[in-house]
């Protein structure tokens, strides 16, 4: 079982800078000059990167020296009712042979193995279910899944924000009696965009009424946080439009808002019909959205996510854990189901992944059959070297408006991040740093040019090595 699955799929390679793109002042600009949306960095190393271990790494040895007091637990749902024709995520709408029902008892076996795996009983700070869609499960299946995690993980959700993923067309009444029963700190709406014809430009069938509705349910819930996904650089959409999708979204009163580029991907509906490329018209529609928000009182957070100061009070820890909810990228991550990845600080993996039906659902199938002896071990994932984990910290610190915080990274690696990365300084050269070359002795925060070009630092600063995997893998 810890070989890839057979697939007759046709393969494409992933088109990634070269790994001559080094660090260097001169390199940022040549860097640069690829375009600046690149990839998006939510993961390092990426997934793309990930490989088939020639020997499974017992979960009992990866753990050991890990510190598990305070860890995130995440499920993957790889269900949603419809595929969007940007999407690449690790979804199906195949639900044929009782796939749902294989996937929870395969999951809940999942679980239970990974617990025992564990050196220690983990303590679970916070938490997500994402996918796909979660809340494509019936009612009594997403009370079933949340059951399941919090009795495994021994989880109290009244003290521990979870996080949950949804859409329009897959939520109701009844669920979100279920997500409010089982206290789900923020819930997460992809709506893209207000407009029929930008849904059906980007391939999303979905109603423009029933997302209103949806929208309107959870904001009359008892959640916390409501988010909202919006993507721009669509064909068709304008600065006015976005302006628009913008003004439309804040009349649902969010808490948060995320702003994705769109990007066309190999495999997906819109990466086999569509050649164009957008920079232009992606960089105008940003910069009308992010003054939109800052306009209306949001706090820009990273390039794509904007959030409004908390309402009423959260008790201190609580309010800790909350910050740690959104990019769930921290260490240590405990991953659950196809798909989820998992980390420890020096080694991430998870299942092997698909975009294309055949592959996803044979991942699934082989998921849901797997046994307890293989799920205690890692097969499929990247093992970070020092240079990756130095790495992992300055991107983490500065795609965010933490920024990267010497002291810290000093105390992890014993070193100065401007001596290990000599390059940073060409951040400050180009305008892109909010900090300047006297003050880099505490923290380094992206300027808002900088910000603007996220998806182009990230890149630039992955390690050669990291680039050539991710140029070498074939996607299927
Ligand atoms: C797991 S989905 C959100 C929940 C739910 N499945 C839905 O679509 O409503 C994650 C989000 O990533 C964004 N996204 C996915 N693929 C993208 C792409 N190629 N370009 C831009 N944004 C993308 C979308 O905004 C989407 O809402
Ligand atoms: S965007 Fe959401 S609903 Fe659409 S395919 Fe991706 S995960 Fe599924």
């Amino acid at each position: 079982m810890n070989q890839p699955v057979n697939i007759t799929e046709p393969k494409r390679k992933l088109q990634v800078r070269s790994a001559a793109e080094l660090t260097t002042s001169q390199s940022l600009v040549e860097s640069l000059q690829s375009g600046r949306y690149q990839g998006y960095t939510y993961s390092y190393p990426h997934k793309t990167a990930y490989r088939w271990f020639d020997d499974p790494l017992p979960l009992r040895q990866l753990w050991e020296h890990q510190s598990l007091q305070s860890s995130f637990l995440y499920a993957h749902v790889p269900f949603c009712e419809m595929r969007c024709g940007f999407c690449n995520l690790f979804t199906t709408t195949d639900q044929s042979s009782d796939r749902e029902e294989r996937y929870l008892i395969g999951i809940e076996r999942q679980a239970k193995a990974v617990r025992s795996a564990l050196p220690a009983a983990p303590t679970i700070t916070s938490g997500a279910v994402g996918g796909g869609t979660p809340t494509i499960l019936s009612a009594k299946n997403l009370q079933r899944l949340f059951s399941m995690l919090t009795s495994t993980f021994d989880v109290d959700l009244t003290k521990v924000p979870f996080s949950i993923e949804t859409s329009p067309e897959t939520v109701n009444a009844d669920k979100v009696g279920v997500l409010d029963a089982n206290h789900a700190y923020r819930i997460s709406i992809g709506i893209q965009s207000w407009s029929a014809t930008e849904l059906r430009a980007m391939g999303r069938p979905q109603n423009v009424q029933v997302a209103h509705a949806a929208v309107d349910l959870l904001r009359n819930s008892a959640v916390h946080k409501l988010n909202i996904d919006l993507i721009y650089g669509v064909e068709g959409q304008t600065v006015e439009t976005m302006k628009r999708n913008i003004a439309e979204t804040l009349q649902h009163q969010p808490d948060e808002v995320f702003l994705y580029p769109l990007y066309v991907r190999p495999l997906t509906g819109l990466g086999r019909n569509t050649r164009r490329v957008w920079d232009d018209d992606r960089l105008a529609q940003y910069r009308a959205g992010r003054d939109a928000l800052l306009e209306a009182g949001f706090r820009q957070v990273s390039m794509r996510r904007f959030e409004k100061p908390e309402r009423g009070e959260l008790d201190a820890s609580f309010a800790a854990a909350v910050d740690n909810l959104y990019e769930c990228q921290r260490d240590p991550m405990i991953g659950l189901g196809p798909g989820a990845r998992s980390y420890t600080s020096s080694v991430h993996y998870s299942s092997d992944w698909a975009v294309g039906r055949d592959g996803v659902g044979s991942i699934i199938d082989s998921f849901a059959e797997a046994s307890d002896e293989y799920h205690a071990a890692a097969h499929y994932g990247a093992v970070l070297s020092r240079d990756d984990q130095q790495r992992r910290f300055i991107l983490q610190g500065l795609l965010h408006e933490t920024g990267l915080d010497f002291a810290a990274y000093r105390k992890q690696f014993g070193s100065d991040p401007m001596s290990d990365f000599a390059q940073l300084g060409a951040l400050v050269e180009h305008g892109f740093s909010a900090t300047t070359r006297q003050d880099l002795t505490d923290v380094m925060r992206l300027s808002p040019e900088g910000l603007e070009f996220s998806d182009a630092i990230g890149p630039w600063l992955y390690a050669p090595e990291v680039v050539e995997h991710m140029s070498d893998f074939v996607i299927r």
